[in-house]
């Protein structure tokens, strides 16, 4: 009896150190304790030869070996069966997890269409800083010191130097190019552009312009109406109109603003004209003889136009956007909706 227990206790160690990873090792496992000729059936046998009055304990370690053992088996299938479920989970033919397709700012997206509706016309692309000095920023377009007109763009100064100033207008450009000297000079200048205002739904300190500029011998006004005419058809759609209203600009003379028919409405009176069928969407004019001799340009033999908006406001009529400050928070759910747009 004693040598009996003894034994079980060494089998149960023996099976206590076995680890099965296999459905092999486990089918192994079966046939050599629990199979037919297994050591379970071998050490039932010794039953026989246990004394009567031991037969009832050894019954009951023999149970207690048995119960051992088909729990351990269990414990391995399972064991396997779990393995088996996660590795099939794994599989390596499924397509990877698709990376967010990114999309053009919307602003770019405007000005990229701007620049090529021009380019078709023959203009070039001209860029300059966006730290600009006093006399292309504002003199040499005919604002000297205390002009009035100086007040209507609140200008950011640079604290170390302040003959420096972040440009108000991308009309800096219009003098750099003019001052090279090269004409006919015909240019669209895109750009970034600062003021200091307060933010705002229709007003931010920074935002982006696009200048146009045309000078050559006997360019008049019939020529600038026409080529913004072709432009405001070719960025809205041949159903557009155009009205012109007289303005004043220190770089031009005459001045006028320019509005197209409202989008939305299509002139019937909404909230975005204010009801009145029209909006507003650039400045222009001939370019003042001042601005031209200012950058060493006979003004008896050249003429000019000239015109500059911002890409923001167009931006917002052609996509409907209400709030400026969208452009600039960088919240791809508004992006995302451009995604077609390009
Ligand atoms: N520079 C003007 C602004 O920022 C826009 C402008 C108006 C530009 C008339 C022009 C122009 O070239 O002729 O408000």
């Amino acid at each position: 009896m004693q040598e009996l227990l003894q034994k079980l206790s060494i089998y149960k160690q023996e099976i206590d150190a076995e680890t099965i990873t296999s459905k092999e090792a486990l089918e192994h496992f079966r046939i050599k304790y629990l199979g037919t000729k297994g050591l379970l059936k071998n050490i039932m046998g010794e039953m026989k030869s246990v004394a009567p009055e031991n037969k009832k304990a050894a019954g009951q370690a023999l149970n207690e070996f048995k119960m051992f053992v088909e729990h351990k088996y269990e414990g391995f299938k399972n064991g396997l069966h779990k393995n088996e479920e996660t590795a099939s989970a794994l599989d390596l033919s499924l397509p990877g997890t698709p990376l967010p397709q990114g999309t053009r700012h919307p602003i770019s997206i405007v000005q990229n269409k701007i620049l090529s509706i021009f380019q078709r016309l023959g203009f070039a692309i001209a860029e300059g800083p966006e730290i600009e000095d006093d006399w292309h920023n504002f003199s040499a377009l005919n604002m000297p010191q205390n002009h009035p007109a100086r007040d209507m763009q609140d200008t950011f100064y640079i604290n170390e130097n302040p003959a420096w100033l972040l440009r108000t207008h991308t009309s800096s450009v219009q003098i750099r190019e003019m001052e090279k000297g090269n004409f006919p000079l015909r240019i669209i200048c895109p750009g970034r552009v600062y003021r200091n205002e307060t933010i705002s739904a229709r007003a931010h300190c920074f935002f982006n312009q696009v200048e146009g500029l045309y000078i050559a011998e006997n360019v008049s006004f019939a020529d600038l109406k026409q080529t913004l005419y072709f432009f405001v058809q070719e960025m809205f759609g041949k159903e557009i109109k155009i009205r012109f209203r007289p303005s004043y600009f220190p770089f031009t003379e005459p001045s006028a603003e320019m509005d197209i028919s409202c989008l939305i409405c299509k002139g019937a009176g909404c909230n975005v004209c204010k009801k009145t069928g029209w909006v507003e969407i650039l400045g222009c004019g001939m370019v003042n003889p001042n601005v031209l001799e200012n950058c060493n340009i006979d003004s008896n033999r050249y003429t000019g136009f000239a015109f500059g908006m911002g890409i923001e406001r167009i931006t917002m009529l052609k996509y409907q956007v209400k709030d400026l400050r969208l452009f600039s928070e960088n919240d791809v759910r508004f992006l995302d909706q451009f995604l077609s747009a390009v």
